[in-house]
């Protein structure tokens, strides 16, 4: 059975990243979300796509310039029309908090492609084992030193490299970094391999998967999860399937 996984949340109708938006994936029965961390100038695990503010909220600078309460005073839906109660940049403790009401898994992915944050690793490391998450959350990165690091910290919590370039045989480079899944672009991946990879004991979840066809190939080929802006859209094609 596929899992639907809510990129940055419902970020196809709502702010991405924030908790509107997580809660928007929780309301219509996705069975995950997926985020995207950085660390603030006080050392907080914050939960953005980009190192700066300027694409998401009303101000600018880069995250790591900023402390956690100066981040959350900035409005991160600003760009939508529709009003929306929290919009805030959400950091990561908030996120695991509300996850206590409710039995999604979340996929953390670590932005540290970019800017080396110092231990980032084990910042989010030590709220996953603080909430006893270690079940419930999948570490993916670009930056595949950065969930092998992950993997040494605490082999308990799954990890996936993240890509967007062809990789041969994708799943025998998983099992060589003690990854149980790959997390690829959907354009350098086929068909074929997912049922390799699969067979091969590797579970796939490409990103990022909008359109109704792609969808419902996905799903027949029994991937393991689709990485999606529209959860709702993609639970609807699974449940016609
Ligand atoms: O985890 C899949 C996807 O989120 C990776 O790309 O740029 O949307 O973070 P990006
Ligand atoms: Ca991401």
């Amino acid at each position: 059975m596929t899992l639907i996984i809510a990129h940055r949340g419902s970020a196809g109708t709502h702010p991405e990243n924030t908790m509107e938006a997580f809660l928007e994936a929780e309301r219509v029965g996705a069975d995950g979300i997926e985020l995207d961390v950085q660390l603030s100038k006080d050392g907080e695990v914050v939960v953005i796509h980009d190192e700066s503010i300027d694409r998401t909220t009303n101000d600018r600078g880069f995250v790591q310039d900023y402390t956690l309460k100066e981040i959350q005073s900035f409005n991160a839906s600003y760009k939508f029309k529709k009003p929306f109660k929290q919009p805030k940049i959400p950091s990561l403790r908030e996120v695991f908090q509300w996850m206590q009401g409710n039995q999604m898994i979340c996929n953390v992915e670590l932005k540290n492609g970019v800017i080396p944050y110092p231990q980032l690793e084990e910042k989010v490391i030590g709220l996953i084992e603080e909430f006893h998450y270690e079940d419930r959350v999948i570490l993916s990165s670009f930056n595949h030193y950065s969930i092998v690091h992950c993997y040494r910290i605490n082999p308990s919590i799954e990890i996936a490299p993240l890509y967007s370039n062809g990789l041969f045989m994708p799943w025998v480079y998983a099992e060589s970094i003690h990854a149980k899944a790959i997390h690829p672009n959907i354009k350098v991946i086929t068909d074929h391999m997912i049922v390799d990879a699969q067979k091969a004991g590797v579970a796939v979840r490409p990103y990022t998967i909008n359109a109704k066809p792609l969808m419902k190939r996905l799903i027949k080929v029994n991937c393991a999860a689709i990485i999606t802006d529209y959860p709702e859209k993609a639970i609807g094609v699974l449940n016609a399937y």
